[in-house]
């Protein structure tokens, strides 16, 4: 009886220490970063108290953080209409203007206030996988980079299909674990690496393929590394969005449409 009395308060004692440590050592920050080349104009209120909102503006390229821990209400204009969210603690958010001009915000796939979210989570379909390496001419010599990997099924596909060393490159932690995973699965792990790290530190020099499935104004942000650390003669390809101002560079487009009736476009550039 004693002995499980004492069971119980140790057990009590860990739960009770455990829930502020857990408050302690995960981030309720919301952070608001600015990826259009423009000012944004934007309204906060929080979601609990007042009605009462505050006007703010974030410089193009800054960043904003929000340290309450509190859910956060916000607006912005957008072609003249009024686009409400609500944040929520340990998120980050995005601004940036659509194919369409249109001013939005997307919530990041990694909450580091350190480093651009420079797309959130989405897989490229297979087949568009299968056609961006057919279109890059991969073969067993290549390295190939993929920056921002997901769960890694490019540097992976690669690897399984031509023999390719690749590094896949991401910033969610959650998407390293499942590309590791992956890589076990198929039986390339020998072949293939995938580092925790933000894409715009990352020494990429090594590769003679880099493969992006980002956002236009994310691969804008990319094209001065891509420039500066790639040899002549590296291809990249692009899933769904060009690289601005590499016209000049272009190899390569093409369009797949998946089962669903989705159009998927593909640009591949030589440097
Ligand atoms: C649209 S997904 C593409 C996934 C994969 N390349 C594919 O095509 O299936 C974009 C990925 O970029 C990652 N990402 C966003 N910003 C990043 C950054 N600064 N550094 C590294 N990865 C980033 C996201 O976590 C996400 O997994």
């Amino acid at each position: 009886m004693k002995k499980r009395y004492f069971t119980l308060l140790f057990l009590s004692v860990l739960v009770f220490l455990s829930i502020p440590y857990g408050l302690m050592t995960q981030s309720r920050e919301i952070a608001i970063r600015n990826l259009t080349k423009k000012v944004v104009s934007y309204s906060i209120k929080t979601s609990h108290a007042s009605p009462a909102s505050k006007k703010m503006r974030l410089e193009a390229g800054e960043l904003e953080l929000f340290s309450d821990g509190f859910s956060l209400i916000i607006s912005f204009d957008s072609q003249g209409q009024t686009i409400t969210y609500r944040l929520d603690p340990g998120m980050a958010y995005t601004f940036r203007d659509n194919e369409e001009g249109e001013l939005e915000l997307y919530e990041g796939s990694h909450s580091r206030t350190d480093a651009p979210d420079l797309a959130p989570y989405v897989s490229t379909p297979m087949v568009v996988v299968e056609k961006m390496l057919e279109m890059a001419k991969v073969t067993k010599s290549d390295i190939l980079y993929d920056l921002g990997c997901g769960d890694g099924r490019i540097v992976i596909i690669a690897a399984k299909k031509f023999g390719t060393r690749g590094v896949g490159i991401d910033l969610d932690p959650e998407r390293i674990k499942e590309s590791n995973a992956y890589a076990k699965l198929a039986g390339v792990e020998d072949l293939v690496e995938f580092r925790l790290e933000d894409v715009m530190k990352s020494n990429i020099s090594e590769a003679t393929v880099v493969t992006l499935y980002l956002l236009p104004e994310s691969n804008a942000i990319l094209r001065p590394i891509l420039e500066r650390q790639l040899k002549e003669g590296a291809r990249v390809v692009s899933h769904n969005y060009h690289m601005p101002d590499w016209q000049a560079r272009e190899i390569g487009y093409t369009e797949v449409t998946t089962g669903d009736g989705e159009t998927h476009t593909i640009f591949v550039y030589k440097k």
